[in-house]
Parts: C-alpha cells; sequence; structure tokens
C-alpha cells in the first residue's frame, strides 16, 4: 500500500466514523426530545365514579347551607380540618393559586369550598378565621358529626382520628375535587397536582362542561 493509499483510506475511515458518530449524537438527541415531550404530556384528570351528592352543612357564619345553595356553580371541594400542621394548608394554598390565576369570568363560576372532617373542633368560628387566611371567597363548611359523616361518604374522603399526646389529629385523604355546575365530579386532584395544572383543567374541562 502506497502512502497515498494508506492516506486516502483514513481519510474515508474518518469520514465514516465521522458520519457515525454524527448520526449516534443525532439519535440520542431525537431520543431525549422523545422522552422531554413525554414529559410534558399532561395525564388525563383522574375521577372517581359516583362522587358528590347532596349535602346539609353550616357555614362559617353559622348559617345552614345545602348543595342547592351552590347551583349553577363549579365547585372546587377541599376535606381537611382547621389545625393540620402541613397537608391541609399546602392544598388550600394551591386552590388560592389556581383561583387568583383564572380570568375574571372563571372566578364568578367557581366557588372554592373547605369542608371540615373534624367538625368537634372546627366550628363556625375556628373555619371563618382559617378559610380567610387563603380566599376571602372560600367558603368554610361545618356541621353535626352525622352530616360531616354522611358528605364524606358521599365524596368517599378518607378522615380518621388518630391520638397525639393528650389530644388528637386527623388522618385523611387529600384531594381537590373540581365538580361541574350540574353537580357532576369533573376531576380529582391530587397533592403531586401543580397549581398550574389545575388551573390548565379547569379552564378545558370548565369549557366542554357546558358545551
Ligand atoms: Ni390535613
Amino acid at each position: 500500500m502506497s502512502f497515498q493509499d494508506r492516506t486516502r483510506r483514513f481519510l474515508i475511515l474518518s469520514v465514516l466514523g465521522f458520519i457515525l458518530g454524527a448520526g449516534i449524537a443525532g439519535l440520542s438527541i431525537l431520543m431525549e426530545s422523545g422522552d422531554k415531550n413525554q414529559g410534558h404530556q399532561e395525564s388525563l384528570p383522574f375521577v372517581a365514579p359516583h362522587i358528590g351528592g347532596p349535602f346539609h352543612l353550616i357555614n362559617q357564619d353559622g348559617k345552614a347551607v345545602t348543595d342547592k345553595d351552590f347551583a349553577g356553580k363549579y365547585l372546587l371541594i377541599y376535606f381537611g380540618f382547621a389545625s393540620c400542621p402541613a397537608i391541609c394548608p399546602t392544598e388550600l394554598q394551591k386552590i388560592t393559586n389556581t383561583y387568583q390565576s383564572l380570568s375574571k369570568d372563571w372566578q364568578d363560576r367557581i366557588q372554592p369550598i373547605f369542608i371540615t372532617i373534624d367538625p368537634e373542633r372546627d366550628t363556625p368560628d375556628i373555619l371563618k378565621d382559617y378559610v380567610a387566611l387563603f380566599l376571602p371567597h372560600m367558603v368554610g363548611l361545618t356541621g353535626t358529626t352525622d352530616q360531616i359523616e354522611k358528605v364524606k361518604k358521599a365524596y368517599k374522603v378518607y378522615g380518621a382520628k388518630v391520638p397525639e399526646g393528650t389530644s388528637y389529629t386527623m388522618d385523611h385523604s387529600s384531594f381537590i375535587y373540581f365538580m361541574g355546575p350540574d353537580t357532576k365530579p369533573l376531576a380529582m386532584f391530587r397533592v403531586s397536582d401543580t397549581a398550574d395544572k389545575m388551573t390548565r383543567t379547569i379552564q378545558t374541562l370548565g369549557i366542554n362542561a357546558q358545551q
């Protein structure tokens, strides 16, 4: 093999190597962007069947209210208790952020509601101060133990007392329920869902529900 032949072979192999390398690099970029796109795809809103139903409760002003008082409104409902140290405040703040990021039109159509699962401690007065920490527009609902048990059952909410020192805390499920104006459940948001995702879902599902 002459010097020229060797040089030519070296050049050809280099070019092939370069093409192969670029191809692999290009492929891996494509695969990565594919992964990223998948990450951006939103999971469909989750909703358990047969959620919701009529209720008779007492609001933060001590007034008896029923589901009919909210007829025609979209509801964002959260069940928890006012002395909850961590999850309840975070989830109520998420409802607040979602509500505040919606247009005025949407805000007029939505009623955020906090329902206590701890009616023994969460009196109307306590709820009044508690919901005011988040949104002036948020309604706080309590009731008799029986009334609360009924609404918990309707929304398939888990909530139970857990002894803590001389007192107790509450163990509870944590979903934000998005209900349509016809009381149909539209979505159940999890702790992992962000306020941004909630806002987008509400706008999309709400418009579809109106058609
Ligand atoms: Ni809680």
